[in-house]
């Protein structure tokens, strides 16, 4: 399966880490276009790609970390997604007022999915600051990563990624009860919670 990643900021290159780190490829983009992206890239190593938001798209697998007020208008000229994964990183607030956006009393990740319609959409990897994230095995035990979502076999994708970069994934179980793990509102977010045998 191949992975992209949409947004190259604190999240999106944490992400990238993780993935060239377990030695997967991974396709990377932003709003400035890929040339912009040359030293991440260089800085990433030959497994990372710097690519258009249009054909990070087309991966199996698609990351989407992008601010949120942004989210709109980097999604929209984007699809048909064919039942395509993606993978929802973000959190409705952000810099520099961090002020929670009105959900009209949705789910984040329910409002990203009305975005992309027909992509399989499973939040993940939005609950942990870029720093810890960056370690999934840590304090000699596996860092916790809460994953929700609707689609059963898109989930799987995600639960075996999750797996592979060595975190210990935990299914919240659909949309709504990822809530759970939305920053800010949810109980989860933030916690440093690590699986030991
Ligand atoms: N930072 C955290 O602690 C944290 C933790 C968990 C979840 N999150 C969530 O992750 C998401 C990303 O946050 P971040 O901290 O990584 O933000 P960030 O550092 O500001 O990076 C945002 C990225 O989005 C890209 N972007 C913006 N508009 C775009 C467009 N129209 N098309 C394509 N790319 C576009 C930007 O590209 P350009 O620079 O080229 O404009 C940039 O690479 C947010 O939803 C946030 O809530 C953040």
């Amino acid at each position: 399966m191949n992975i992209s990643i949409i947004g190259a900021g604190a999240i999106g290159t944490a992400i990238a880490r993780l993935l060239t780190t377990a030695g997967l490829q991974v396709s990377i983009a932003n709003s400035r276009g890929p040339d912009s992206l040359a030293p991440l890239i260089a800085d990433l190593g030959p497994l990372a790609h710097a690519v258009t938001v249009q054909q990070a798209s087309l991966a199996d697998i698609v990351f989407l970390a992008v601010n949120w007020s942004k989210i709109p208008v980097a999604v929209q000229q984007l699809g048909p997604w064919n039942g395509r994964v993606v993978v929802d990183t973000n959190n409705p607030i952000e810099a520099p007022l961090f002020k929670p956006f009105d959900l009209g009393g949705q789910s984040s990740s329910a409002l990203v999915a009305q975005m992309l319609p027909g992509a399989q959409l499973v939040k993940a990897f939005n609950h942990l600051a870029p720093a810890l994230l960056a370690n999934p095995a840590t304090e000699g035990g596996k860092r916790v990563l809460f994953y929700s979502g609707e689609h059963p076999q898109a989930k799987q994708i995600v639960a075996d990624l999750i797996t592979q970069l060595g975190f210990f994934g935990i299914d919240l179980g659909g949309l709504q009860q990822g809530e759970l793990a939305q920053f800010p509102g949810g109980p989860l977010p933030g916690l440093n919670l690590v699986k030991h045998d």
